[in-house]
């Protein structure tokens, strides 16, 4: 009884939507000890057997699980056979209270059963992860007219075990009762831990396995918050006497982590050769080269020294007005500077498969076999303009989060940041200078190195450049756009599977 109330109180703490920072650090190791052990065994004494076995689920229904220690929290999961017919996928909601979040799983197509976990979230802030899924890293990609799948040889399942997650709340699939949605990167992180803590709980099978977070584009900010929350958790676990996470590493592609960097390396991008030739004019070049130092002062005073909203926004709006503008009126892909934009980019994001993508989720048979809420009847939206606009009403995007990162890498926790090097809007050069520029114990080491080359087989088939210490690594896929594995899907295979190996670059 004893052990339950704590467990229960503990629980309670966790997952509150108001939680308060842990006091004290915990590094993850010591909590492998004695402590937890213990813990776990008395936690485990006939309180709750969980499923363990996700071959028990159906696939015409739902499964619908509860833990003891938290009623309000569940999981609602079915088989889904569907895009990857050699393995096992599943579909579903874990339930918040009153949110409830969308999530596709496939196992891994070589050893479910020990092979490593990996958490994928797409960026936005508001787009859907079932991008990722369809056109970049997952198991399968829709046909153009949207009605089929085809099976994508490359996907990041070959190795591990893969979620994609809609999030947000308000995100693709994921919604709330009362229709709020969520405006931060923190509140978001709150229930992202909570999800991956319940799924983990629910699925003994996938326990203590290396546990990788990993995410693109707006992904730079939400992965480093994601994955610190998780870690943070795990202290309280811990003395729960549950099963911490086994939290391993973060994998950042084309992310958006440090806006101070990022925003003035645009002008590298557009007028010098840093990935293709110039492609704005001289007196236009002029100009901005000049707004830099200006651009730059204003953002240090204003939302680095200290934040001002007011002041901060100003600053941003006149940076993005003076250094991103020109670039606009050149019709150019945004995440691919080397084509033009395909298609209106408000609808297609310059990508016209997203079209098929939004078709294929809305039929009815699809809706159907992923078991989407039959409360969701609006037609798909790749990205939710709510949501986006209510994290730049907030400031979200304007936050230093590399100091997450530099924390997460203080305790152990390896970093992998790559990035595709005609990307304009995330650009290999600001993640390349705030890479350098973070303040971490290991900065001095990581910030001497060279960039090297690095492929399959010596310099021939190189792939791109990096450099690594202490944990962290940086490394470009020369010739991708911002969606590394759309472009370069063989090259983001061998990266993913040379970080998860830990065999280095
Ligand atoms: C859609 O495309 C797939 C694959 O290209 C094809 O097999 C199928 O017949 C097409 N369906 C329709 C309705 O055109
Ligand atoms: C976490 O994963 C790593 C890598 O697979 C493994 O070596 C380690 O033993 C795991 N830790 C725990 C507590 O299970
Ligand atoms: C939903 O999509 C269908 C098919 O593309 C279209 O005909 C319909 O107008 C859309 N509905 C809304 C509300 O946008």
């Amino acid at each position: 009884m004893h052990v339950l109330r704590r467990v229960r109180l503990a629980i309670q703490t966790i997952l509150q939507v108001t939680l308060v920072t842990a006091a004290f650090q915990q590094p993850f190791l010591h909590s492998e000890s004695v402590g937890y052990r213990n813990g776990w065994d008395q936690y485990d004494e006939g309180l709750f057997t969980p499923l363990g076995s996700l071959d028990l689920l159906s696939e015409n229904q739902f499964t619908v699980l509860h833990h003891p220690v938290f009623p309000s929290h569940g999981v609602r999961i079915k088989k889904s056979s569907f895009c990857d017919d050699t393995v096992q996928a599943y579909t579903g909601y874990i339930d918040i209270q009153a949110r409830h979040i969308f999530f596709y799983f496939f196992e891994s197509r070589n050893d479910p059963d020990t092979d490593d976990v990996i958490f994928w979230t797409n960026g936005g802030p508001g787009c859907s992860s079932s991008m990722g899924l369809f056109m970049e890293l997952g198991p399968c990609r829709i046909s153009a007219n949207g009605t089929t799948t085809t099976i994508h040889p490359e996907s990041w399942n070959s190795n591990s075990n893969i979620f994609f997650v809609d999030q947000p709340i308000g995100v693709g699939f994921s919604y709330a009762d009362y229709g709020e949605t969520v405006g931060t990167t923190e509140e978001a992180a709150k229930d992202m831990a909570a999800f991956v803590f319940i799924f983990f709980e629910h699925f003994s099978k996938f326990k203590g396995r290396a546990f990788h977070m990993a995410g693109e584009s707006y992904g730079g900010r939400y992965i480093p918050v994601f994955a610190a929350e998780v870690y943070d958790q795990n202290t309280k676990l811990a003395e729960a006497g549950l099963t911490p996470i086994n939290l391993t590493s973060v994998m950042i592609g084309n992310g958006i982590t440090d806006f101070y960097h990022q925003v003035s390396s645009v002008f590298d991008m557009q007028c010098t050769s840093a990935s293709v030739p110039p492609v704005v004019d001289i007196a236009t070049c002029v100009q901005m080269k000049q707004v830099i130092p200006r651009c730059q002062q204003w953002l240090k005073k204003s939302c680095l020294d200290t934040f001002d909203r007011i002041n901060c926004r100003a600053a941003m709006d006149f940076c993005e007005g003076h250094l991103e503008g020109p670039f606009w009126s050149t019709g150019k892909n945004p995440y691919d500077i080397s084509r033009d934009c395909d298609g209106d980019i408000s609808e297609t994001l310059c990508y016209p498969v997203t079209r098929s993508i939004g078709s294929y989720l809305d039929r009815p048979e699809v809706r159907a076999l992923l078991g989407v809420d039959p409360s969701l009847t609006a037609n798909f939206s790749s990205c939710s303009g709510e949501v986006g606009r209510a994290f730049s009403d907030n400031l979200d995007g304007d936050q230093s989060t590399q100091h997450y990162v530099a924390a997460l890498l203080e305790r152990g926790v390896r970093v992998l940041i790559y990035v595709g090097t005609y990307d304009w809007i995330c650009n290999w050069v600001g993640n390349e200078r705030w890479t350098l520029a973070m303040e971490w114990s290991g900065q001095s080491e990581f910030s001497q190195q060279e960039l090297k080359p690095w492929g399959v087989n010596e310099e021939d088939s190189r792939i791109g450049l990096t450099r690594s210490a202490k944990g962290l690594t940086f490394a470009t896929v020369e010739g991708a756009g911002h969606m590394v594995p759309y472009d370069k899907p063989k090259e983001s295979l061998e990266l993913v599977q040379r970080w998860l190996s830990g065999r280095g670059f």
